[in-house]
């Protein structure tokens, strides 16, 4: 991958002929925006793991339970970092659901992401923003966030880092976290979620995926994603078996990969 320029986007991330980490996601996800080269990627991971567009679909499942959790907590701007390319349902159209007026402001380094997201969604509604920015410079992410004037960070927010921290090494995702947390107003959530698999799939994933460096974080690592913060029950969990209200997390069959979330909040 090469280095974001000046506006924090990837001058390479138009290459059609290379795998696109979101490209490539929409693909999984069964998106339609999407060339050869990402949808060969897709399949060669679905060769090794078929379950992996199954993982993706639980993260967003996960989503929608997360959001409506933080939404009944009545936090008003929420701030979605690596938020992919528009798929449905989206984060600002599970806000909408039941705010019509909180704010939405997806952060992505990718300038096709940014373009599809300003055509699609913030033309459509004046309190959802795209900005093009690497979420590994938080000062930064949230100087371009407050410029924006959509959201208020002086008030508690949601920050959403959903399949994005397996690009960074555990340390930095760790310290990422902390140094978003640390600018935030009490009473702010933190929804995360991880891709990850058990060693012997999991190691041939990210060997396999070219389209950026991919990490497979153990379970202890995710854990640590949330410094300073308390952990809303049933923690952190596999998706499928995160239920808001639970206080252990719902049963579900063991399988080697897994995306794991939890919910968080700065006290
Ligand atoms: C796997 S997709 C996940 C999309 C969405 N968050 C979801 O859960 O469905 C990861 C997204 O993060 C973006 N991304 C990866 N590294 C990033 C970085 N350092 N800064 C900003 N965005 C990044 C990619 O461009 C891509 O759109």
């Amino acid at each position: 991958m090469t280095t974001p320029d000046a506006n924090g986007t990837r001058p390479d991330a138009l290459d059609a002929s290379k795998p696109n980490v979101a490209r490539a996601y929409d693909f999984l996800l069964g998106g339609k925006d999407n060339f050869a080269a990402d949808r060969e990627l897709a399949e060669r991971l679905l060769a090794i793991y078929p379950a992996t567009r199954q993982m993706v679909r639980e993260n967003r499942r996960f989503l929608v339970r997360a959001l409506d959790y933080v939404l009944a907590q009545a936090i008003s701007g929420y701030l979605d970092l690596g938020a992919g390319l528009p798929t449905s349902p989206a984060v600002h159209e599970i806000v909408r659901r039941q705010d019509n007026s909180a704010a939405v402001t997806y952060v992505d380094n990718d300038p096709v992401v940014i373009n599809h997201l300003w055509a699609l969604t913030c033309s459509a509604d004046s309190r959802v923003e795209a900005v093009a920015a690497d979420l590994a410079h938080p000062a930064t992410v949230l100087g371009q966030v407050r410029e924006t004037g959509l959201i208020d960070l002086a008030e508690p927010v949601c920050l959403i880092l959903a399949m994005v921290l397996h690009f960074q090494p555990a340390p930095a995702a760790r310290d990422l976290v902390a140094a978003y947390v640390d600018d935030l107003a009490p009473g702010s959530y933190v929804i995360l979620t991880v891709g990850r698999g058990e060693p012997a799939i999991g190691d041939q994933i990210t060997k396999t995926y070219d389209a950026a460096t991919l990490y497979n974080h153990t379970p202890e690592d995710v854990a640590s994603f949330f410094p300073g913060l308390d952990l809303v029950p049933p923690g952190v969990c596999d998706a499928r078996a995160w239920m808001p209200g639970w206080i252990t997390p719902a049963p579900f069959y063991d399988r080697a990969g897994q995306v794991l979330a939890g919910v968080g909040v700065k006290k």
